[in-house]
């Protein structure tokens, strides 16, 4: 069964071509770094603009690497749950075409589904349950993956996912946009130790997360250096930076790890590329008898392909979506739903 998936949360034009929901006969995805890198940060107009313009090309270009037409799709998937309003509008659209034109089904599918399964693309044989870390520059959620559509949303971040803080951080620092991996590579010259920076809600008896006092806390340090005249080590701080962040990413995995009893957890968003991050959560792994996946770099980054491995579950359940179905910048993914607070457990219906 061949499925073209299409994903336009952000700032990545994709479409693939997967089979069988594990076979990636192509992943195309066009990057907009260029559009909003002198903005530091993405501009939603300009974003939904450079869908529209190359979004026919990339299914193109995904059809051709493929080797497949049009006319070989069994059906077509979208994430039209979570991102940029306009921009998934435009994934969309562009899905519903082709479902209506080539009379194949059409399958809508949430944003973060899309990063659980981003790991079971190339590892069919995750096993359930399972917890999900999903970082990137938009989100920040640790979910409990009970089963095919069956997630609980445990952990979120109050105010930054770590992805933004990086960014933010990479900006004080003079780094360019999007920082994260110019900060990873800056840490492993650095000193960990260097500055004693806060591990947000560390302590605190949830999965929940905070990176917004740690982002102020790096910039108190470079206003303070500056104004005494001194000179900012770079590495230094991009590595005790990122010790604070992962610190805090990893306690809070395997605390959730000993509550749920898991022994699977997966990595997956553009943050799941770092690689104290995977160092870090594989060494806690070896610790306390839990392994550990991530996806490879492009299933790590928003790409169509995860989106068409999703698709095939559902597909395979019987899920289809209506010609008419809406775009949600944030719906709740989840069985419980984006309210479910850890602590407070609604039973299970
Ligand atoms: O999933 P993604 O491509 O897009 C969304 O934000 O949805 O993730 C991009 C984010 C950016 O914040 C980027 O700085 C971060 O992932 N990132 C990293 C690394 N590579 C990308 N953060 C830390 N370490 C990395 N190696
Ligand atoms: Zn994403």
């Amino acid at each position: 069964m061949l499925i073209l998936g299409i994903e336009t949360a952000c700032d990545d034009t994709s479409a693939a071509v997967v089979e069988n929901g594990h076979v990636i006969r192509s992943n195309s995805i066009w990057t907009q770094r260029d559009v909003h890198e002198k903005w530091g940060g993405v501009m939603p107009e300009m974003a939904a603009r450079r869908h529209v313009e190359v979004m026919e090309a990339v299914i193109e270009e995904a059809l051709q690497s493929a080797q497949v037409t049009f006319a070989d799709l069994d059906a077509v998937a979208v994430n039209h749950m979570h991102g940029l309003l306009r921009s998934i509008v435009v994934g969309v659209s562009s899905a519903k075409a082709i479902a209506f034109a080539l009379d194949i089904p059409l399958i809508g599918i949430h944003h973060i589904e899309g990063h659980i399964y981003s790991n079971l693309t190339l590892n069919p044989d995750i096993e359930f349950p399972h917890l999900c870390l999903t970082v990137s520059g938009g989100h920040n959620l640790l979910l409990h993956v009970l089963d095919h559509g069956d997630y609980d949303l445990i952990g979120r971040t109050l105010d930054d996912a770590a992805g933004e803080a990086y960014d933010k951080v990479a900006k004080m620092l003079g780094l360019g946009f999007p920082g994260g991996a110019v900060i990873d590579r800056l840490a492993a010259q650095g000193d960990p130790t260097a500055f004693d920076f806060p591990r947000p809600m560390i302590d605190r008896n949830n999965y929940d997360f905070s990176f917004s006092g740690l982002k102020t806390a790096v910039s108190k340090v470079l206003e303070e250096t500056k104004k005494s005249g001194g000179n900012i080590d770079a590495a230094n701080i991009a590595a005790s930076f990122q010790a604070a962040v992962v610190d805090v990413l990893v306690s809070k995995t395997v605390r959730a790890v000993h509550d749920t009893g898991v022994t699977t957890v997966t990595l997956a968003g553009g943050v799941a590329a770092n690689s104290a991050l995977r160092a870090r959560l594989s060494q806690a792994g070896e610790e306390h008898n839990f392994r550990v996946f991530w996806p490879t770099l492009p299933l790590c980054t928003d790409n169509g392909a995860m989106v068409a491995t999703v698709a095939y579950y559902k597909y395979r359940a019987g899920i289809t979506s209506p010609l008419n179905i809406n775009a949600y910048s944030n719906a709740p993914i989840g069985s419980r739903g984006v309210e479910y607070k850890p602590g407070k457990r609604k039973p299970r219906a």
